[in-house]
């Protein structure tokens, strides 16, 4: 059945993006905790102009979101598609050309970064030639999967397709728009929006790379995996049909509560705030949809580690999607804003809801890609506490050192004298830049465990002995 399979199906570009998906995560993560210590000893800058937080932090977020989330995204959507759609990938060719595409604007990304070549723009830091690259790898990405659904064998179009097919095109046109500019030299380029105008289409931008980038695909995953490996149906199939279309016209107004308390008109960035509550609905519906889909099996999730991370991952995706709509509120924001708390939530998301997600759907398709049972469902077990374990850290750390922040600024005398002076705040921030360290490096160790048993998996001689593909979809 697996040779069949693979026959049918194309499992290269998969297997491909798979593979880096792991290597990029280890990368983006390993600049994640060299940062984190360079908050805590920023000695560690070493007095090199590219080793610097200012160049290291952009090099973070664009490895862990774009090269690692996007490679994960990658990966599982091809095969979603192929598997839901009852065919092959359409134009081979063109997928291809999307791997090795989107590893040259990785690798570009990986050598401007630190040489200090940005547009500034943030989560857009990279350059006009780039951005050019980019837009076509996403054009030929959309014609990929879109033409694969054109020729499916199927009528229907399973839901994870419609959240995949939602986020390829809305990035597609927050990319283009976002990044329009002027070149006044091969690397450099000025945006084409000046004041207000270029923080609101940034925020436009921004936001919706959450929504869409980090959500909606990853939905996907979930509306996919989850049944897979609970080996049950998703628990309400219209729930999900309302939460796709809720969700992406919702998503879109959110932007302007990233810019409370600015030059924005106040109408503009209260609507931002009540569509960022009226988002908490539709996130909750779609968090209970994944997470009761185990009814009736929920005894898996204690022998199942594949299923853990899934299903914690739906925990955290509706943590952070309750924690978000109230930093949202103008008066809360006015705490977190510029704090890590913003960083602690930023993480509940990245590390809980899309690392998790992404970290179970590869451990689901690793056996099945390579046609070998996996290496050690024990250290699957170790590397999910890992996990766990390092997020707490992580999150617990920021809540406390962000709120801390947000009181010890407004602290102020009876005469309206400040009571701290901003030295004394950094300073107290100290033991929670390392805890978060901390957690940082145990969570890279655990991706460290993944790479390795990955690798035992792939080279094992040994097929495995029951198949390990279910014959539909
Ligand atoms: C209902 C859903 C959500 C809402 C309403 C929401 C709302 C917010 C708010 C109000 C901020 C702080 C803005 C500021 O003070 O500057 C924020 C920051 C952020 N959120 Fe969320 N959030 C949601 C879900 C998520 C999820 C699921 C993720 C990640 C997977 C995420 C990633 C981020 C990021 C990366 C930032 C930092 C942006 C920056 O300033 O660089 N959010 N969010
Ligand atoms: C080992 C794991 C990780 C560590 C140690 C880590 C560490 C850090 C640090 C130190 C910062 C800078 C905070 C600051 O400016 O004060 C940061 C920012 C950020 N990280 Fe991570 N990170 C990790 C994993 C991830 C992952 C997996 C993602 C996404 C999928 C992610 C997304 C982000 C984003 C979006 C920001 C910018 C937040 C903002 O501007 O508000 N990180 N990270």
């Amino acid at each position: 059945m697996n040779a069949i399979s693979s026959e049918v199906y194309n499992y290269k570009v998969v297997r491909q993006f798979a593979l880096v998906t792991i290597l990029w995560g280890i990368v983006g993560m390993l600049v994640g905790v060299l940062i984190a210590a360079q908050l805590v000893w920023p000695a560690l800058n070493l007095d090199t102009p590219w080793l610097t937080f200012g160049r290291l932090r952009p090099l973070h977020t664009n490895a862990v979101v774009f090269a690692f989330g996007g490679s994960a995204l990658f990966a599982t959507s091809y095969y979603v598609v192929q598997r839901t759609c009852h065919t092959a990938l359409a134009l081979p060719a063109l997928a291809s050309f999307t791997f090795w595409g989107w590893q040259v604007v990785i690798l570009s990304a990986a050598i401007t970064l630190p040489l200090g070549i940005t547009s500034s723009k943030e989560y857009a830091e990279l350059e006009w030639p780039i951005d050019i690259l980019i837009a076509v790898v996403w054009v030929s990405y959309a014609v990929v999967f879109f033409g694969t659904i054109v020729k499916r064998k199927v009528k229907h179009i399973y839901v994870a397709n419609w959240f995949f097919g939602a986020f390829i095109i809305t990035v597609a046109i927050l990319h283009i728009f976002n990044s329009l500019a002027i070149p006044v030299g091969m690397l450099k380029s000025y945006s084409i929006y000046a004041g207000v105008q270029d923080a609101m289409v940034q925020w436009w931008y921004g936001h919706n790379a959450v929504g869409f980038f980090l959500t909606a695909g990853f939905l996907g995953i979930m509306y996919y995996f989850i049944p897979k490996q609970a080996n049950r149906p998703i628990y309400s199939y219209r729930l999900s049909v309302v939460h796709f279309w809720a969700l992406i016209f919702t998503y879109i107004w959110a932007g302007p509560h990233h810019l409370h308390y600015t030059a924005l008109p106040d109408w503009a960035q209260s609507v931002g705030m009540v569509f960022s509550l009226v988002l908490l609905a539709p996130s909750w519906g779609g968090m209970i949809n994944g997470i009761m889909t185990l009814s009736g099996a929920w005894h898996k999730l204690r022998t199942d580690p594949i299923l853990k991370f899934l299903i914690v991952s739906v925990s955290f995706y509706g943590m952070s999607t309750f924690e978000g709509p109230m930093m949202s509120i103008k008066t809360v924001n006015a705490l977190s804003h510029y704090t890590d708390w913003t960083i602690g939530h930023v993480h509940s998301g990245a590390l809980g809801w899309v690392g998790m997600v992404s970290i179970g759907a590869l451990y689901y398709l690793i056996p099945r890609l390579y046609d070998r049972e996996i290496y050690s469902v024990r250290l699957i077990e170790v590397h999910f506490w890992m996990t766990t374990i390092g997020i707490v850290l992580y999150i617990t750390a920021m809540w406390i050192a962000g709120i801390m922040q947000g009181l010890m600024w407004r602290a102020v005398n009876e005469d309206g004298t400040l009571i701290y002076s901003f030295v004394e705040a950094v300073d107290a921030m100290q033991p929670y830049y390392f805890v978060r360290f901390l957690g940082g490096a145990i969570y890279l160790g655990g991706m460290l465990l993944m790479a390795y048993n990955v690798a035992k998996t792939i080279g094992s001689a040994k097929p495995a002995t029951a198949p390990v593909l279910s014959p539909a979809h």
